[in-house]
């Protein structure tokens, strides 16, 4: 008998033990996170009335739980322990979109792998995460949680971190069940307002917004959880579209859907359900088989069948699917499910990949005069700005179990790697990165005369960023611009390093600066990895995972966008300083842009510098005359023309010329990290087919049309070595 037949017996006679009460328990999950466990709740668990509990973070109580659930319950089923492990449980990884500005799954599978041992440890059998929601606009907080824009990079990584939680073995003990979130479309919120509605064309949800989720259920996601948004009219959680057709009839998942917290609820506040009793049969009949603090289900659903509007059978299958993935879990009898006990300390091994992956996370946005590395023999150095010995705010949004002892920050890190060797002048300059109190800016400017130079650590809290934390100016807060401003007039190499959640609009600040390194807030080992980027340890390799718009005004700004029949990159731009006053209407040979700044991003997807440059060179693609259904090759040459060893990621982008639909003027296609040598050439080369070059139709069939195709392979989405290939019939 095969696993998953095996499994699905094991489901079957179970179900036929239960009652109805039983089974509409393991629909329920409650949060519960206090030190007691109060009588009533002892009860509910000893009639089955709970399949799942989030956030149980005491360990004796985590363990207590699991054991009246099974010991004194009459099926003696576990509960499935949640909680949110988004980018590390006690070791904290940078967050998911500094993980994508790694442009390295594997690393992020990795990093999963990592947090799933520590979850595992104290108690949980399931974290809410990878959240794979394409983010393109950084007024959303919850950016910060995303993969970045594009949907083929955002799929690479939503498939390596749900394998690195999940393991090869799901029920191995330290194994944990992923959940592919925010199912769907909760990134396209209008006006990034958090919870806001999203308008999407079906075939622009299947183009954009689907794909990482699709990515996830071929890598056996063991759960997906429904987004607070409505699409187009229909909340996310009453959505059979998406929940049934596309989710389990299209791409076969088997795995069960969560409802996000109280979202069965909410459906009565987005007009969708009259009441809870209308929500229970709603979001059952959309396929949300269990719900997340509310008690819709809990409260109607014995209702809804004793009245014949919801049948058994809709009820079984849900608890078969919950079933399913507690005995894929091992639950029953691998799980250590009474031993909960945190890691004391990170593990020594994680702390180091989390040290690697902040590293490779930041992104060098500009180095004038090689300002950066540092000589390493430097003798006196400035350290400030609020986010300069931070310990709290660099671990990022939903840091729920990390500590802040453990975190390294950038003082302390530059204090250990230069030792006595230099005169370390540290001013935080302001009390917190929000902070609008001057008093500080005189003493700043002095110390900073008094150094060869000097670093400035600025940024965002990190509650400024993450769910319900949208930001209509995306500034740099407080009096950070004005100290920065005060502490450049020293005239000493000013080198601007940037925590935030989100991409900043820090065009003007910038041009204060020398250098700017932006982190993200890259977690617990932030402080070891930039001082090895400072002094010229390692180089650089970040890119951005999203464009950086240079004012909010610009947003939506992202680089796969259409052409338009006006595209600014044609015409010569009439700027609105030069427009005469009093001039005459005139809309000749204007185009897509802004008559104030123009049309082009501070900086566009995929860019990063290096400490090096990279050159490319000898673009080939072979053949470049293919069928549908057949592959190709495209390989270029890459030389490391500097004078240090360094990463690059080189990235690979089409654009379909002419289509029934039109489509972006470039698309993400291949990517790949390499590392050279000084003066080392690499020849790289991508195997693509014809098939990746479609899109769905207004159909919603997905189609690969014969045609004319640009290529191009560089360092970031304006690379401009092209080359052409053709689909034929
Ligand atoms: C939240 C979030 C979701 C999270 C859940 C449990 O409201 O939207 O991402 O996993 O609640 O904490």
């Amino acid at each position: 008998m095969s696993e998953d037949t095996n499994i699905d017996k094991k489901a079957k006679d179970l179900l036929a033990k239960m009652t109805l009460p039983e089974k509409i328990g393991q629909m329920v999950q409650i949060a519960h996170s206090s030190d007691t466990i109060p009588e009533d709740l002892k009860q509910r668990l000893r009639e089955g009335g709970i399949g799942s509990m989030l956030n149980v973070t005491v360990p004796e109580i985590n363990s207590e739980i699991q054991r009246i659930a099974v010991r004194e319950s009459r099926l003696g089923i576990p509960l499935i322990m949640g909680r949110d492990v988004i980018h590390g449980y006690r070791t904290i990884f940078p967050i998911p979109l500094a993980q994508a500005a790694t442009w390295d799954p594997q690393l992020a599978k990795e990093c999963a792998r990592a947090a799933a041992r520590e979850a595992a440890a104290a108690g949980f059998q399931w974290t809410f995460a990878p959240m794979m929601d394409i983010a393109r606009d950084p007024r959303w907080g919850r950016i910060a949680e995303s993969f970045g824009e594009d949907p083929f990079l955002a799929s690479r990584f939503a498939a390596a971190i749900v394998r690195g939680f999940q393991g090869d073995d799901l029920s191995a003990p330290d194994a944990i069940a992923a959940c592919a979130k925010h199912f769907a479309g909760y990134g396209a919120a209008e006006g990034g307002r958090d919870y806001d509605t999203a308008n999407i064309p079906e075939n622009l949800l299947r183009d954009v917004y689907l794909p990482p989720f699709k990515a996830a259920v071929d890598a056996k996601v063991a759960t997906v959880m429904t987004a607070f948004n409505e699409i187009n009219g229909v909340p996310s959680t009453g959505n059979a579209r998406i929940l049934r057709s596309i989710l389990r009839e299209e791409w076969g998942f088997c795995g069960f859907v969560v409802s996000d917290w109280r979202a069965t609820a909410e459906m009565i506040d987005h007009g969708f359900c009259e009441d809870m009793k209308d929500a229970a049969k709603k979001a059952l009949i959309a396929g949300v088989d269990m719900e997340m603090q509310s008690s819709a289900y809990r409260d109607h659903l014995l209702e809804l069948i004793e009245e014949g509007v919801i049948s058994v059978k809709l009820l079984d299958d849900a608890v078969t699917r919950i079933l399913r993935i507690k005995f894929q879990l091992g639950l029953f009898d691998r799980k250590p499910i009474y031993s909960a006990k945190p890691p004391e300390t990170p593990e020594y091994e994680n702390i180091d990949l989390a040290k690697k992956a902040a590293l490779k996370s930041v992104v060098l946005l500009k180095n004038q005069n090689k300002t950066l590395p540092l000589s390493r023999k430097i003798r006196s150095i400035a350290v400030m700005g609020p986010l300069a010995d931070d310990s709290y705010e660099v671990l990022g949004t939903w840091n729920r179990d990390g500590r802040v002892e453990d975190t390294v920050t950038p003082l302390t890190a530059i204090r250990n790697y230069l030792g006595a060797s230099a005169q370390i002048h540290y001013l935080a300059g302001l009390e917190s990165s929000r902070s609008a109190n001057t008093s500080q800016f005189a003493p700043a400017l002095e110390k900073a005369r008094q150094s060869e130079a000097v670093l400035f650590f600025a940024g965002e809290e990190s509650i400024l960023s993450g769910e319900a934390h949208s930001r209509a100016h995306l500034n740099l807060p407080g009096a950070q611009d004005a100290l920065i401003a005060e502490i450049s007039k020293s005239g000493k190499p000013l080198v601007l390093v940037i925590l935030a959640g989100r991409p900043l609009t820090i065009g003007d600040i910038s041009e204060k600066a020398d250098a700017v390194l932006y982190a993200w807030h890259p977690g617990t080992m932030c402080g070891p990895a930039l001082a090895d980027l400072i002094f010229g340890i390692e180089a650089p390799s970040g890119k951005l995972p999203v464009t950086f718009p240079k004012t909010e005004g610009q947003i939506p700004v992202y680089y796969a966008h259409k052409n338009t029949g006006r595209p600014p990159d044609k015409v010569s731009l009439t700027m609105m300083d030069s427009i005469p006053l009093r001039a005459q209407q005139s809309s000749l040979g204007d185009a897509a842009r802004y008559l104030d700044i123009g049309y082009k991003p501070l900086y566009p997807f995929g860019y990063g510098l290096s400490y090096t440059t990279f050159i490319y060179a000898n673009i080939r693609i072979s053949p470049d005359k293919i069928r549908s259904g057949e592959g190709f090759k495209a390989s270029v040459e890459v030389t490391n023309a500097g004078e240090m060893e360094a990463e690059e990621v080189v990235q690979l982008y089409v654009r379909d010329r002419t289509a029934s639909l039109t489509r972006p003027v470039k698309e993400l296609k291949g990517f790949e990290r390499i590392r050279l040598k000084p003066k080392e050439t690499k020849n790289v080369s991508f195997d693509l087919s014809a098939g990746a070059m479609g899109f769905h139709n207004s159909a919603m069939e997905y189609i690969v049309e014969p045609g004319k195709f640009d290529l191009w392979i560089g360092g970031d989405s304006h690379a401009d070595l092209m080359a052409e290939f053709q689909i034929i019939e």
